[in-house]
This record gives C-alpha cells, sequence and structure tokens, in this order.
C-alpha cells in the first residue's frame, strides 16, 4: 500500500506552491506520485468544485455536497492509487469540511463527524500537512489575486473561524499533523518540507 498524504490550510497559505514542490521532491526520490485535489480530483468531483466556489447555497448544503464529491474521489481515485503502491498528495481532504463548514459556516461538528463516518470509515490520511498562518498574512497574499471564489471573497472574521477550526481537528488527533509555520519566508518553509520528507 502507498501512503495518503495532504495538504491544509486557510487560502492565502500557501499550500498549492508547496505541494507542487514537495510531490516533486518525492518523485526525484523514486516514489510514484499522484497529486490530486479536493473538491474535485474526478470528473463528478471537478463539476462539483465549479458549483461550490461560485453558486451560493446553504452550509448543510455545501457540506453535503463537499463529502459527495470526496466519496466519488475515494472510490475511483485515491483508494486505487494506493492499492496500486502509489503515494497520493491531496490538496485539501475532509478537514477543510471540518474548518470550512464546521469553523467558518458554524455547521454542527457531530454531523460533520457522522458524514465522515459515513464516507471514510476505514481511511485517513497518513500524515496531514497543516500551513497554518495568521488571518492578516492570508488575506494580504490573496489581495493580488484577480479573481476570488465564493470561499475567499468571505471577510476575515470567517478565516478565523476557519483556522480555530483546523486548530480543534489538530488537538483532536495531533499524532496524524505536522503543523508549519507558513508566515516564514518560502525558503525556511521548504527547508522544513525537505526535513519531513527526509523521515516519510
Ligand atoms: P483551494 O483549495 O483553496 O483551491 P485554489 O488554491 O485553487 O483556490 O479551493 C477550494 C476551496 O474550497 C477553499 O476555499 C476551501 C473550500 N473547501 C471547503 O469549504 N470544504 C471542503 O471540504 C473542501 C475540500 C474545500
Amino acid at each position: 500500500m502507498g501512503k495518503f498524504i495532504t495538504f491544509e490550510g486557510v487560502d492565502g497559505a500557501g499550500k498549492s506552491t508547496h505541494l507542487a514542490w514537495f510531490a516533486d521532491a518525492m518523485r526525484q526520490r523514486g516514489l510514484d506520485v499522484v497529486i490530486t485535489r479536493e473538491p474535485g480530483g474526478t470528473p463528478l468531483g471537478e463539476q462539483l468544485r465549479k458549483i461550490l466556489l461560485n453558486q451560493p447555497m446553504s452550509s448543510g448544503t455545501e457540506a453535503l455536497l463537499m463529502f459527495a464529491a470526496r466519496l466519488e474521489h475515494i472510490e475511483q481515485v485515491i483508494k486505487p492509487a494506493l492499492r496500486a503502491g502509489k503515494w497520493v498528495i491531496s490538496d485539501r481532504f475532509s478537514d477543510a469540511s471540518f474548518a470550512y463548514q464546521g469553523g467558518g459556516r458554524g455547521l454542527d461538528w457531530d454531523k460533520l463527524n457522522q458524514l465522515e463516518q459515513w464516507v471514510h470509515p476505514d481511511l485517513q490520511p497518513d500524515l496531514t500537512l497543516f500551513f497554518d498562518v495568521p488571518v492578516e498574512v492570508a488575506r494580504q497574499r490573496l489581495a493580488n489575486n484577480v479573481s476570488l471564489d465564493r470561499f475567499e471573497q468571505e471577510q476575515a472574521d470567517f478565516f478565523e473561524r476557519v483556522r480555530a477550526g483546523y486548530h480543534k481537528r489538530v488537538q483532536q488527533n495531533p499524532q496524524r499533523y505536522v503543523v508549519i509555520d507558513a508566515a516564514q519566508s518560502l525558503d525556511i518553509v521548504k527547508h522544513k518540507l525537505e526535513e519531513i520528507i527526509l523521515t516519510i
């Protein structure tokens, strides 16, 4: 079996930049790596992503669609790749639902636990890299983007709650996470990632 690694953080934390670099470094070590993302990762999931990022909806609908896309992603992409001995690196997974729908939108944490139990009772990432950054720093980075999606357009207090949601998840299961101070320069974060790669 391969290993399942997820990247998490508030919008603007820089996780996508680091993910590309991390996957390249793993490939250079000769590992067979599959890069994927949520919401998305399958043809259906990518269609749901367009809706989720653009269409206003209730927080319950948002959570259900995130987990619907996830179920498809797990069955069509993640599990088959792991069974084939590949390493799967996903840009976001269920921690994002707890942080954004649970923390950000205020959806009942227990409902999300139930969805998680339904959709992936037997799968959790082997490792989650959580790029943690103060909300002001993340928002300054997003300010350069020309077009912002439905989540990125939210106000600072929403992102404070998202960040708190991530912290709650980390506290509930600390051994699964490496928390990276993503306010540091790209080079320092890269160095930290190099160290992590040596341990896996
Ligand atoms: P993101 O991963 O930030 O992609 P990009 O870097 O291309 O903007 O975009 C996905 C958005 O979806 C992000 O704002 C967080 C949100 N999201 C949730 O609210 N819940 C979830 O379960 C997932 C996977 C993502």
